[in-house]
């Protein structure tokens, strides 16, 4: 994988806003698929930025999600859906009419699962998907030993991602307990994964996404297995990376156009 090390989340996000700026001007029609929390604001800010200035033409760009809460009523402020409407489709201008997503309030649950996998199939695929990283090592919900071969499923969150997500909630008793993800094996599909990281909070989970072995334990390290993963993180994301001079030197000597 590529790992390249910025100075901060604003650099973070004007290099991600511009690789899917790069993907939409070569691929208009494109799959973008997105994450919820709060380590993507900064591209979903530069990126809108750009489709302002008339940059990008986001006129046929197809949005998806990655995860979402059960049992939140239609329409709750914090389910994923709505996030999303608000931080990546009012900014950039897209409709519900392209937007893809699971239903966490379905009653059959199990049927929503295989619906959005098969939405994603019918769509083409994902080809650019944004990915954040629990403090547990968790991309989409993929909480700690999920099958690496997974499709989309319920799942259970650990207490650990209820506190960290208790900061959107009026406290840790309203975050949901079960969760509608995308199981990794659908997530590897995407063509393009670009992980996020920043804060020190993040350090341990990065260094064992990227260096560490293979393991469900760590369900981030499955991107090792994709042909084309990249993994951006801040300095202090970056900090107990054993390889960071060298992942300097290699994106350093990168020609500028190529991007990531
Ligand atoms: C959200 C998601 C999660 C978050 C992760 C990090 O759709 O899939 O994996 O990306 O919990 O969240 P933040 O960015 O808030 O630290």
């Amino acid at each position: 994988m590529e790992v390249v090390i910025v100075a901060d989340a604003a650099a973070q996000g004007e290099l991600v806003a511009s690789a899917v700026a790069d993907l939409i001007a070569r691929k208009p029609e494109a799959l973008f698929g997105v994450a919820t929390g709060s380590t993507p604001l900064p591209v979903y800010q530069a990126l809108a930025a750009k489709v302002a200035a008339g940059q990008v033409d986001v006129g046929r760009l197809k949005v998806c999600q990655l995860d979402e809460y059960v049992g939140l009523p239609a329409g709750h402020p914090e389910s994923y859906r709505e996030v999303l409407k608000r931080e990546v489709l009012a900014p950039l201008g897209i409709g519900d009419s392209a937007f893809l997503g699971p239903d966490g309030g379905a009653e059959d649950l199990p049927g929503a699962c295989a619906a959005y996998e098969q939405q994603l199939a019918d769509a083409g695929g994902v080809d650019l998907q944004l990915l954040g990283i629990g403090t547990d090592g968790h991309i989409g919900f993929n909480e700690p030993v999920s099958s690496l071969a997974s499709r989309t499923r319920i799942k259970t969150l650990t207490e650990r991602t209820r506190v960290d997500n208790a900061r959107f909630f009026n406290g840790l008793d309203e975050v949901p307990r079960h969760v509608i993800t995308q199981g990794i094996g659908t997530i590897l599909q995407a063509r393009h994964l670009v992980l996020l990281a920043t804060g020190a909070g993040k350090a341990e989970a990065v260094a064992a996404t990227v260096e560490g072995p293979v393991s469900s334990m760590v369900p981030a390290s499955a991107l090792q297995l994709h042909p084309h993963a990249t993994v951006v993180v801040d300095e202090a994301a970056a900090q107990q990376l054993k390889l960071s001079d060298y992942y300097k030197a290699t994106f350093a000597s990168k020609p500028a156009w190529q991007g990531i």
